[in-house]
Parts: structure tokens; C-alpha cells; sequence
């Protein structure tokens, strides 16, 4: 691996109250990786996520990808720039079907505006037609075809873990930041996850990922860093942490 960094976070801090949630924390990904994320509950590892979306504004530090700020830009235009994330509790729309949930993470590049929808019907029936052929063939490639009709709201909490990953490759992400997909998933589904995670990865996308399954992170990962009470605690391969009698500490002491 070179040292090609694809994102570099600095110095992020961000408080609730009294809480220091995150503490001048630090964490790189580099290109083509798949980076683990770890620390014992409440460590601040959502929280991180959040400021590195900037679903939530960092009191301080800034966060670099592919080589520009964008600790300035709203979530929305971050995710332009190629990095989605998933949410701890999945977030996808129990009342839409499986497909209709993939279609509202499809880029609308015709735009909103309703005279430019008028006029340029024939463009957005072939955007549509693209998108729902895009949104079938990921679908198909998670084994979610068959249910692309059914109610999102009728998936297993795992296969509602998996359309929020399938999602997210609507927009051709470059960096996907996960949080916790492993977690109330049943072990098969863990595997196929995992599988999915490596192919998308062998495509060219680098992956953050948060998770509390230790095999998840171990038959994953390249790096690890590893959270605790907001801060950086270390940082290594998966072995090396594995080995790290800090941590070690720092769960036990959870
Ligand atoms: N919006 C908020 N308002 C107040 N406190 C918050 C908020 N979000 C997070 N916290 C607090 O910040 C700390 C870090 O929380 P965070 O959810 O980032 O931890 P985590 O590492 O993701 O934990 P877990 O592994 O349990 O998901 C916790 O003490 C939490 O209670
Ligand atoms: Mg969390």
C-alpha cells in the first residue's frame, strides 16, 4: 500500500454539554483500503462518522478527501464527492418498496425544477429507465431481486443492513463509511455481507468501518484504529491490535 490517502481527518473535536464526544481525534483511509474503526460503546465512533459527513458541524479540525477540504460542505455535497455512509440503525423507508427505496439514492440530474421536468420528459423517462436498470443489477448482485417489489418494511433487520449498503452504490461512491453492519445480523448474512464488501472493494471503493464483530474486522481490514472516550488510543494492523494490551484495557474496562 502506498501512501496515497483518500481521506485524512485532523483534529476533529466535537462536544455535547459536558461530553466530550470526540477529542482531537485523527484517522486516515487510504486509497483502496478497508479501514476498521473501533473502540468499546460510546467511545465516539458514530460521532466521528457524523462530523466526517458533517451530519453534525466539528467544533474544531478539518477533514480532507482525495485531496480537498471538504469539512466546510454540507453532508449533501460531500456524498457528491463520492463518500456515503450507513447508519447504526438502518435507515431505509419501511413504506416503500425495496426498489423505490434504491431509486431515491439515484443522482437526479435533470433537477427538480418543475419547467425543466416538463420540458425534458423524454430525458428524465430514460434517466428513470437507467436508474431502475442500475438499482435491479445491485439489487441482483445482493440477492435482493426477488424481493424488489416487497415493502422495505417486510426485510430482516440483516437485509435491511444490505439495501442501505446496496443503496449506497447508486452514486458510485469512493468511500462507503459503514457503521456496525454486522451488528443484529444472523452469521450467514454476516458472511455474504462480508463477501459483498471485498468484491465492491476489488472494484476500486475503499471502505471506514465501524464494527464490535472482531471477525468482521479481522477477515476485513487492512488498518485499524481504534477509539477510546473520543480519542485516539492506537492504530495498526488487525493483528497488531489484536496484540495491543491498551486495548485489551480499554474493552475489559467498558
Ligand atoms: N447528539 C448527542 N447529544 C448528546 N450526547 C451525544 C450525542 N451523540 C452522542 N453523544 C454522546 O457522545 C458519546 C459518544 O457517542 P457515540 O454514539 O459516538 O459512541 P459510539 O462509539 O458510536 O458507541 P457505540 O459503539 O455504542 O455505538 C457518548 O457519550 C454519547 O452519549
Ligand atoms: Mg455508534
Amino acid at each position: 500500500m502506498t501512501e496515497d490517502k483518500l481521506l485524512i481527518a485532523q483534529g476533529l473535536s466535537k462536544s455535547f454539554g459536558g461530553i466530550k464526544a470526540v477529542d482531537n481525534a485523527t484517522i486516515n483511509v487510504h486509497r483502496g483500503s478497508i479501514t476498521g474503526l473501533i473502540g468499546p460503546n460510546g467511545a465516539g465512533k458514530t460521532t466521528l462518522f457524523n462530523l466526517l459527513s458533517n451530519f453534525i458541524n466539528p467544533d474544531r479540525g478539518k477533514v480532507i478527501f482525495d485531496n480537498q477540504k471538504i469539512d466546510h460542505l454540507s453532508s449533501h455535497q460531500i456524498a457528491q464527492r463520492g463518500v456515503i455512509r450507513t447508519f447504526q440503525v438502518a435507515r431505509v423507508l419501511s413504506r416503500l418498496s425495496v426498489l423505490e427505496n434504491m431509486l431515491l439514492a439515484a443522482p437526479k440530474q435533470t433537477g427538480e425544477n418543475f419547467f425543466k421536468v416538463w420540458l425534458q420528459q423524454p430525458k428524465l423517462r430514460q434517466e428513470d429507465r437507467l436508474n431502475r436498470e442500475k438499482a435491479m443489477t445491485i439489487l441482483d448482485s445482493v440477492g435482493l431481486a426477488a424481493k424488489a417489489y416487497d415493502y422495505a418494511g417486510a426485510l430482516s433487520g440483516g437485509q435491511r443492513k444490505l439495501l442501505e449498503m446496496a443503496r449506497t452504490l447508486m452514486v458510485d461512491p469512493k468511500l462507503i463509511l459503514l457503521d456496525e453492519p454486522a451488528a443484529g445480523v444472523n452469521p450467514t448474512l454476516i458472511q455474504q455481507i462480508c463477501q459483498h464488501i471485498n468484491t465492491w472493494n476489488q472494484q476500486g471503493i475503499s471502505f471506514l468501518i465501524i464494527e464490535h464483530n472482531m471477525d468482521v474486522i479481522m477477515s476485513l481490514c487492512d488498518r485499524v484504529w481504534v477509539l477510546a472516550e473520543g480519542t485516539n488510543l492506537a492504530e495498526g494492523t488487525p493483528t497488531e491490535i489484536q496484540n495491543n494490551q491498551e486495548v485489551l484495557q480499554a474493552y475489559l474496562g467498558d
